[in-house]
């Protein structure tokens, strides 16, 4: 067995992981971060694509900023279409504030080429990874080529997404878990076609929501809620086309730009959160610790806010030898998580169709929607929550 040694083993290359390297090392602290996949995979994984203005404003200051800023699409405000009608919301002028489209993929690459270029180490196609003894010296076990390796390091960062390895090492009965399912889907594709909105269009119909978003002038990123179990097989493009266009289309004739679509996938949707997120000195990060439904776009600008978080914990205890901030990580985060958890379960419950509604519900769905879309306090909290709560 190969033995290595590093002060913050990072498990998984995603955004959480990564960013962490990434934080850590503008603190002069070294880490190994360790991927199950291929630097290709991991580039070319099509996900999120808003940025609070708080990742934003991070890697800007973090030396990330210069691709972002140059491909990026910057947008004031979201649409809220319903009834057949599409209302702005202008969170600029509700909060100061913006939201910027960059994909996380994107996000990915510029993570990877500045640690490599600071000589940072990503080890890609780790196999049968394992972490242990991380309630006193912490090691991480896995197979590359063939060979057997031992990291051993001052901290774990648990950054290997909702299926990964690492929160299902913590002993039972640590953890509690809260979680929620939702009864429906989404299918989600990439179009080559040029967006027909300058910014993203949230449509609740009775035949379920869908969501007109975009990734570059000739690229538009589109979504419809379907159930699910549903296998992507049935979906031709043609049918995706017919739904998205029924759904989207609005009483004014707009509607999305119809082209062949480059990429189709369909993604469940949870709200989950484990308590605490820390057990010893390994700290789970983003959707290792979490998940929330994608209809508020928070995934990974959480799994940033987290290892934010957990750099200055850990950049704490090295400076100053003081384990404060490591002990509150799990409680500052989830304070704020707990928050943006209410947020992503709402803007779900406002505008899906759920199979269970009643005239009723459809009713006061149509009157939230109403109010939300004219109601300047309901708008701002709505903006507020969209482009980002403060980190504590
Ligand atoms: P991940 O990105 O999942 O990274 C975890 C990494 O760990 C992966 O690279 C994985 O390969 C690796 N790994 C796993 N197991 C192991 C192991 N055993 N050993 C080594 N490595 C391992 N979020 C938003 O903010 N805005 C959006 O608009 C948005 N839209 C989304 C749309 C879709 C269709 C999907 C699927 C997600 C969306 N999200 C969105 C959510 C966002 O993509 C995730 O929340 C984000 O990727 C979380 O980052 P992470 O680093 O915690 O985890
Ligand atoms: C996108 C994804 C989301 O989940 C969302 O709420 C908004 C936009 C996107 O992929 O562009």
């Amino acid at each position: 067995m190969k033995k290595l040694r590093t002060q913050v083993g990072i498990v998984g290359a995603g955004p959480a992981g990564l960013m962490l390297s990434h934080l850590l090392h503008l603190e002069g602290i070294e880490s190994i971060v360790i991927e199950a996949q291929s630097r290709s995979h991991i580039e070319g994984r099509v996900r999120a694509g808003v940025l609070e203005q708080g990742t934003v404003d991070l890697m800007r200051s973090t030396g990330l900023g210069e691709r972002m800023d140059r491909e990026s699409l910057r947008h004031r405000g979201v649409y809220l279409s319903f009834d057949g009608n599409r209302h702005h919301l202008d969170f600029r002028e509700l909060t100061g504030k913006c939201i910027t489209v960059y994909a996380q993929h994107e996000v990915i690459k510029d993570l990877v080429r500045a640690r490599l270029e600071a000589d940072g180490q990503i080890l890609f196609d780790a196999k049968h990874l394992s972490v242990a003894n991380f309630e006193s010296a912490p090691v991480i076990r896995y197979q590359q080529d063939g060979e057997t390796y031992e990291v051993a390091c001052d901290f774990i960062g648990g950054c290997d997404g909702f299926h990964g390895v690492c929160r299902p090492s913590i002993p039972e009965g640590v953890l509690n878990v809260f979680e929620r399912t939702y009864p429906f889907a989404w299918l989600g594709i990439l179009a080559e076609a040029a967006p027909s909105s300058e910014e993203l269009v949230y449509t609740y119909t009775d035949r379920g929501f869908a969501l007109f978003s975009m990734r570059s002038p000739s690229v538009t990123r589109l979504y419809l809620q379907c159930s699910p179990n549903e296998d992507i097989r049935n979906w031709s493009d043609d049918r995706i086309w017919k739904e998205l266009l029924q759904r989207l289309t609005t009483k004014d004739g707009w509607a999305p730009n119809v082209g062949p679509v480059l990429q189709k996938g369909i993604t469940d949707m949870r709200s989950f959160v484990v308590e605490p997120m820390q057990h010893g000195r390994l700290f789970l990060a983003g959707d290792a610790a979490h998940i929330v439904p994608p209809t508020g776009a928070k995934g990974m600008n959480l799994a940033i806010a987290d290892v934010t978080v957990l750099s200055r914990a850990i950049s704490n205890f090295y400076r100053n030898g003081s384990e404060d901030l490591l002990a509150a990580y799990s409680s500052t985060c989830l304070r704020r998580l707990w928050k943006v958890q209410r947020f992503s379960w709402w803007m779900t419950a406002m505008l899906h169709h759920w199979e269970t509604q009643n005239e009723f519900d459809h009713r006061r769905q149509l009157a939230e929607l109403d109010y939300v879309t004219s109601s300047r306090a309901a708008m701002t909290s709505l903006a507020e929550n969209y482009v980002g709560l403060p980190l504590e």
